[in-house]
């Protein structure tokens, strides 16, 4: 049975991965470290919870410790935008958190789950079904700190042994914890102006194409990734995977088959227009689908109906 640690267990993805690992392996068996508030409902009910600073090794290895954690789940991030605006911080937390985690992973024998980015790959990455391996030449602080995450988790697995695994996520879209600062933050805020029926405002042009997925699939390609066969990994730090390309207008658009009045008007934001010109239209995630199984459920049609079904219930 595995002992999980979850470092950042209450932003967008670690509150819902908490609760989808919980049911699989048990509350007790998965720890939430939580730092910044808010905390989601009823979370120090739902299991053990300890204080964990992702900038702060002593106390990383003290909860993986006393809980005899196994695995990592490394989640703390300033997203691409906030980063661009505090680099400092950006560069901290990106490098910080993960240099933090495999150190006490190293020394604990835990296996540790780092995302990586579609922020991974620059201006000078192919657009268009990005491959697995290609040019990763990022202009933004999140981008750098994303490659040389993949970088240093190939190194100290082959150094020193420690089974590091990712994948690089495109723009994450969910209904629970809201994401923090990030270029694809659009594609969660435009659902929650349709429901509430009001006009939205959108901060890139039309025409930007960037992969997204709906937080189910992003949940089990974290536990999908981690629980894979480690003998058909060719790849580890870090795979493509994603679900669907799109640009505002057909988001738009997909939401208007079920909201027929939501207005957008566009009042472009310079930095994640630029952040989001720097990024792939959409990846080539077939060494995730060969290697370990890739296959989202999720496409912008089944997401948008799910999406608008959630919030209606929430707001
Ligand atoms: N969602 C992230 C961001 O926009 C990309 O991985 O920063």
């Amino acid at each position: 049975m595995k002992k999980i640690l979850i470092v950042g267990s209450t932003g967008q993805i670690g509150s819902e991965l908490s609760v989808r690992l919980r049911s699989i392996y048990g509350s007790d068996n998965v720890v939430c470290g939580y730092y910044l508030p808010p905390f989601p409902n009823g979370f120090f009910e739902a299991g053990p919870a300890e204080e964990v600073n992702a900038l702060n090794i002593e106390q990383i290895a003290q909860v993986v410790k006393k809980y005899k954690i196994d695995t990592i789940y490394n989640l703390a991030a300033i997203l691409s935008a906030t980063a661009e605006k505090n680099p400092k911080l950006g560069w901290d937390v990106g490098v910080g958190s993960l240099m933090n985690c495999l150190d006490v992973a190293k020394e604990c024998k835990c296996a540790v789950f780092t995302p990586s980015s579609i922020g991974a790959f620059g201006p000078s990455t192919p657009k268009d079904k990005t491959p697995q391996d290609t040019v990763q030449r990022p202009n933004t602080v999140y981008g750098i700190t994303k490659v040389l995450g993949e970088l240093v988790s190939v190194y100290y697995a082959e150094r020193y042994g420690v089974d590091t695994r990712s994948v690089r996520y495109p723009g994450i879209i969910s209904n629970m914890t809201l994401p923090g600062g990030g270029t694809t933050d659009y594609a969660v805020e435009i659902f929650y102006k349709a429901v509430k029926g009001e006009k939205f405002t959108c901060p890139l042009k039309p025409g930007t194409f960037m992969d997204m997925m709906y937080m189910p699939d992003a949940l089990d390609a974290a536990i999908n990734i981690m629980e894979a066969d480690s003998s058909g990994l060719i790849h580890r730090n870090s795979f493509n995977v994603t679900a669907m390309s799109f640009d505002p207008e057909m988001l738009a658009a997909a939401i208007r088959k079920y909201i027929p009045g939501l207005e957008v008007e566009y009042e472009i934001d310079p930095l994640k227009q630029a952040i989001a010109d720097s990024w792939p239209n959409s990846l080539d995630d077939s060494c995730a689908r060969e290697e370990w199984g890739w296959a989202p459920e999720y496409d912008l049609d089944k997401m948008t109906q799910d999406m608008i079904r959630a919030l209606k219930q929430k707001l």
